[in-house]
């Protein structure tokens, strides 16, 4: 027999391989409800343009709805032979309210159909990505300000830099996000668009209200161009492309977790419930977390190559190519938001070692630069005092003694211009405190730097 939906011209059934082999059904009946919207602000149109009747309008809009309440119960079994979400919802209908079901699919195509649901379910996971990074930099705001004043050391290189405080760094990281936030509400208006009315390719025949479909759906405008509509996915490119760029922050801030928690650094301790054990090592605690997304951004840059991969050297207008397109997306779609759950509930229990982290960058010779500037205020020139203080770091290194474990006589040893004052320079705190301007790491500033971030919080 052939397909009910299209079967016409026909004159054998699909094979039932290529049937399984081209339906979509298994992946993108998760936009059912997408689907359904889309459906009923259609019919809605079409029955103000005198199309519909008012009584074929409601008896669609119940079924939609009945349809609806069908999937949500377990009640619909897809249907392969149907092979994808929309006409499997079409043919739903029509079992429920007969011939006027039929009707639901004038001046429409799948194609606009398709390309109308994926904008409505990316608008919607960005809203709920963007919550969540939200709740997560709202998380990395509240330790930084908790450690404003704790001591670390800063690497460059991975190895000792300067001292800089715990929330200076927690901060880097909400800068970060900040942007990612930024990018997927640049992407949003992109996506908000509705391709609703560009029909299989053309446009229609009917005298549809485009923008009335696009109100009725939370959409900013129509799109402008009917074979752009149905054809481009570059919308979803561009959300896989800030998804990547969040999950390569997350995955930074995740080796540092990592290195951190090593009994190496000891800077952290992760909360045993973001943690797992060894099966055969007794004493491990391994920041599974942490590494489990680091691993997962290789999946969603896999994905995104596949999308650039996929749109490019499409022909105008639709091509099936582009039913390729859902399954990245929508693995991109759940792993970005397991990883920023995972990642907000975690980072506001990180437990810090002031201690640890404090001796670590006493022992790193992380005052050295604040040693070379002293003597530069003293008169000297920035070069001459750079080789002063890397002959006093190497006798340090000699004697097992941190610059500011030395006496003024040992200093003296390297330039005469040191004098009692400089021990107020070579402690942590000095060394911190004396950065003290807009974006660098004195606690104040790290204070300061929270209070605006907070403020923009809240105007979200
Ligand atoms: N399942 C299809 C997709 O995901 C829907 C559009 C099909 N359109 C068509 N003309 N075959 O892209």
């Amino acid at each position: 027999t052939t397909n009910t939906q299209w079967g016409g011209r026909f004159s054998e059934g699909v094979d039932a391989f290529v049937e399984k082999f081209t339906a979509s059904i298994e992946f993108d009946q998760r936009m059912y409800r997408q689907d359904i919207a889309g459906s009923i602000a259609h019919a809605t149109m079409l029955e103000k343009v005198g199309i519909l009747t008012s009584d074929e309008l409601n008896q669609i809009v119940q079924g939609l709805n009945e349809v609806q309440q069908n999937i949500e119960s377990g009640n619909l079994e897809w249907s392969i032979p149907l092979e994808d979400v929309h006409m499997n919802i079409e043919a739903r209908l029509t079992d429920k309210i007969g011939i006027t079901g039929k009707k639901l699919h004038t001046g429409r195509s799948r194609n606009d159909q398709v390309a109308t649901d994926i904008r409505l379910y990316v608008r919607d996971e960005i809203d709920f990505i963007c919550q969540e990074i939200t709740r997560l930099q709202e998380g990395l705001i509240m330790l930084a300000e908790r450690e404003a004043t704790s001591i670390m050391p800063g690497f460059t290189h991975l190895q000792t830099a300067q001292p800089v405080t715990f929330g200076h760094h927690m901060m880097a990281w909400n800068e970060m996000l900040e942007r990612d936030f930024e990018r997927f509400q640049d992407c949003r208006k992109r996506v908000n668009r509705s391709p609703l009315g560009a029909a299989a390719l053309a446009g229609t025949t009917y005298p549809i209200d485009r923008h009335m479909t696009a109100n009725l759906l939370g959409f900013d405008a129509p799109t402008e161009n009917s074979l752009d509509s149905v054809s481009d996915r570059d919308f979803a490119i561009e959300f896989c492309s800030a998804s990547s760029l969040l999950m390569t922050h997350l995955s930074r801030a995740s080796e540092e977790l990592i290195l951190w928690t090593s009994a190496q650094f000891n800077f952290i301790d992760l909360p045993d419930r973001f943690c797992t054990g060894s099966s055969i090592m007794p004493q491990k605690k391994n920041p599974d977390v942490p590494e489990l997304v680091r691993g997962k951004t290789g999946r969603v840059n896999g994905h995104l190559v596949s999308l650039l991969t996929l749109m490019k050297a499409q022909p105008l207008a639709y091509n099936k190519d582009n039913q390729e397109d859902k399954e990245p997306l929508f693995d991109v779609i759940d792993t970005v938001k397991g990883c920023l759950r995972a990642y907000a509930d975690m980072v506001p229990a990180i437990q810090v070692n002031e201690e640890a982290m404090r001796e670590a960058a006493r022992r790193g010779f992380s005052t050295a630069t604040d040693l070379a500037d002293y003597l530069v205020r003293k008169g000297m020139p920035f070069r001459d005092a750079h080789e002063v203080v890397g002959k006093s770091v190497g006798y340090g290194i000699e004697q097992g003694k941190d610059l500011s474990e030395m006496s003024l006589e040992e200093l003296q040893q390297f330039s005469d211009t040191i004098t009692e004052d400089v021990f107020d320079i070579l402690t942590l705190e000095g060394s911190v405190n004396a950065r003290d301007h807009i974006g660098g790491t004195a606690p104040a500033q790290v204070l300061a730097a929270a209070g605006r971030a907070k403020q923009k919080l809240q105007a979200r």
